[in-house]
């Protein structure tokens, strides 16, 4: 994670780099800071929490220069506080990174036989060094740069910038983005193009192992054995502006707010309402053939892909094979060459997910990318993007993508159903028109708001909240205790209804309330079941259901949010908005930070 930035400029830079590092605050908020070099030397400014602190510190003390290198970061080594925020100093050398550095012990304790003192506890400052040493040993910039990349091991995107040349930025890539974008005499860098779009919009991608040699005139890229590269310059479809919350608190309510219509959009590029079919994808794979498929993901991402998991099985008959990214590209998994493998990412950054995806790139399986950013790594490497159109997403806990992401599977596996002969032509027709309910269903359901407004005031008060569901009401369950423990800090577990009995139940008591997702489905009666095992031992129900789930209830609930009947196809996109509500009150009258919650970042970079 961590967000980067480079300017090569003619009029003083900080202000463009603190706007810049403004669009990549997504990727992280614990420190920031800026430097450039200012009447020949070295300087810099940083501070500890958000950007907002770095723009205070620039404003009370301006930095001045025609080039600089920036940095918002997400912590790995060392604790978020000034000293260890980026840039980091060696001498002549200053320097971002986006990355871990694995071999960074050693390389650090060799520096410091060499004399090296360190000031912070980052992997980072090892770069600087190693930099530095390499000049004292005679090497010039460029070189110094190039013979400290080949001794690091790990994953990095990097800037580094030298007192002695105000006309040069080097930029590495192994693993995490880096784009590099052409101006008129001036040349920029940055994690992506957008933070770079109000700059330019002609974008050179590095790939990994490739680093850049950045002056105001030109840009000359080399792979790692020092061989100069060809890459394609692209116009970046970026928009340069800063999306703003509209009349919205958060950034996460608007996005809650913006369902009905994403859904809308995202359904109408993958089905065609008018004639109730699921449109015919250039994809490079058969449904009709393909074996098994393959998904792979992580955090709510990877919980779309397991509603998807139970709708491919169902109505296409397509086993379906679904790991977190973080197991996935370990497990060594045997893929056969008849398997379609899909990667479902917003960000399409996500590292676990991209070594996933080029895991099975490496077995020769199909490759296809539900991503939310077109422009992005996994997008240029999957065989066929599938996009979805929710927006840029600006809350670090996904909703709109989420629901965009089932949206674009339920397509899917209607596809998949019609090319297998498990889908007649008129069963096709009433599935394309149940799922063309979905934004108008969307828009009934956030009118829900007060009511669970009222219920959150209450959940607030909890230390611990159980969510349980049963089949894809599975997956919501565990997006939603997700959910609620990551925007305010309760601790919260989904759990598989039928799996109650095997453990948690023992954690049920008066003071335990237990939200059930139980529309009135097939197995609404299992369900309630399992709701009377939770009363039997005073747990506090609050239940998700549909109206006829409500009159068919005989429970006693704490609070019964009732949705309108729905189809089962799209009750998974529809259950996930009251769940968001949910989480989101929670945490606003618990005073969390509800858009970027403590220790998360919205592109999770590293492993
Ligand atoms: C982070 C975000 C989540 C997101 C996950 C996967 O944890 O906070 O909201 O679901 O990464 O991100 P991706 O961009 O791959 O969907």
């Amino acid at each position: 994670m961590c967000g980067i930035v480079g300017i090569v400029g003619h009029s003083p830079v900080a202000p463009l780099i603190v706007d810049a590092l403004k669009r990549l605050e997504y990727r992280g908020y614990d420190s920031a800071g800026v430097a450039t070099i200012e009447h020949g030397a070295l300087a810099r400014r940083r501070a500890e929490g958000k950007l907002i602190n770095l723009e205070r510190r620039l404003t009370a003390d301006p930095l001045d220069g025609t080039i600089g290198i920036g940095h918002t970061r997400w912590a790995t080594h060392g604790v978020p506080n000034e000293t260890n925020a980026h840039p980091h100093f060696s001498d002549d050398v200053a320097i971002v990174h986006n990355g871990i550095i694995e071999n960074f012990a050693e390389l650090r304790s060799e520096l410091e036989k060499d004399g090296y003192v360190f000031s912070s506890q980052t992997d980072t400052e090892v770069v600087a060094h190693l930099v530095s040493r390499e000049l004292r040993r005679g090497a010039r910039p460029v070189d110094a740069a190039f013979r400290a990349l080949k001794q690091l091991r790990g994953a990095f995107a990097l800037a580094i910038m030298f007192k002695g040349d105000d006309d040069l930025i080097v930029g590495a890539r192994n693993g995490p983005p880096l784009a590099v974008g052409h101006g008129e005499g001036e040349m920029f860098l940055g994690s992506d193009a957008i933070a770079l779009a109000p700059f330019t919009d002609s974008i050179t991608y590095l790939e990994d192992g490739d680093w850049a040699v950045i002056r105001r005139n030109n840009i000359q890229i080399f792979d790692m054995s020092g061989e100069p590269v060809e890459r394609l310059r692209r116009q970046s479809i970026g928009t340069s502006f800063l999306v703003d919350k509209g009349n919205h608190r958060h950034f996460m309510h608007k996005e809650i707010h913006e369902q009905p219509e994403v859904i809308s959009h995202t359904l109408g590029h993958y089905v065609d309402f008018t004639n109730g079919t699921a449109k015919a994808l250039d994809l490079p794979w058969d449904f009709a053939k393909v074996d098994r498929l393959a998904i792979s993901a992580c955090g709510t991402a990877y919980l779309a892909g397991l509603v998807g998991k139970y709708w491919f099985e169902r109505l296409a008959r397509l086993p379906v094979d679904i790991d977190v990214a973080s197991e996935f590209r370990y497990r060594e998994m045997p893929i056969s060459k008849n398997s379609a493998a899909l990667f479902v990412s917003q960000s399409g950054e996500t590292a676990d997910t991209l070594a996933s995806l080029r895991y099975c790139r490496g077995e020769g399986v199909p490759i296809g990318a539900i991503v939310n950013v077109r422009e992005s790594t996994m997008a240029r490497e999957a065989d066929v993007i599938l996009p979805t159109l929710a927006g840029p997403e600006i809350g670090v806990a996904s909703t709109k993508a989420f629901t965009c992401q089932l949206s674009v599977m339920a397509s899917l596996a209607i596809r998949a159903g019609v090319a297998r002969g498990h889908i007649a032509k008129g069963e096709e027709q009433v599935l394309v028109r149940q799922l063309a309910e979905a934004a108008r269903l969307a828009t009934q359901v956030i009118k829900l708001e007060d009511q669970i407004e009222k219920v959150a005031r209450d959940l607030a008060h909890s230390r611990d909240v159980l969510y349980l569901g049963r089949d894809t009401n599975y997956p919501l369950a565990l997006e939603g205790a997700l959910k609620l423990k990551e925007l305010s800090y309760i601790h919260a577990e989904g759990y598989a209804a039928g799996e109650l009995k095997h453990g948690p139940i023992a954690l049920i008591d008066e003071n335990m309330p237990v939200v059930v997702i139980a529309p009135h489905d097939r197995i609404f009666e299992k369900t309630v079941s399992n709701m009377q095992e939770v009363a039997a031992r005073g747990g506090k129900i609050i239940l998700i259901t549909d109206e006829r789930g409500a009159a068919n209830s005989t429970l006693e609930t704490l609070d019964t949010i009732v949705l309108p009947d729905m189809p089962e196809i799209i009750a998974p996109i529809l259950y996930a908005l009251p769940v968001q509500m949910l989480a989101y009150h929670t945490a606003v009258f618990m005073g969390t930070d509800v858009d970027q919650p403590r220790n998360l970042a919205k592109s999770v970079t590293v492993e």
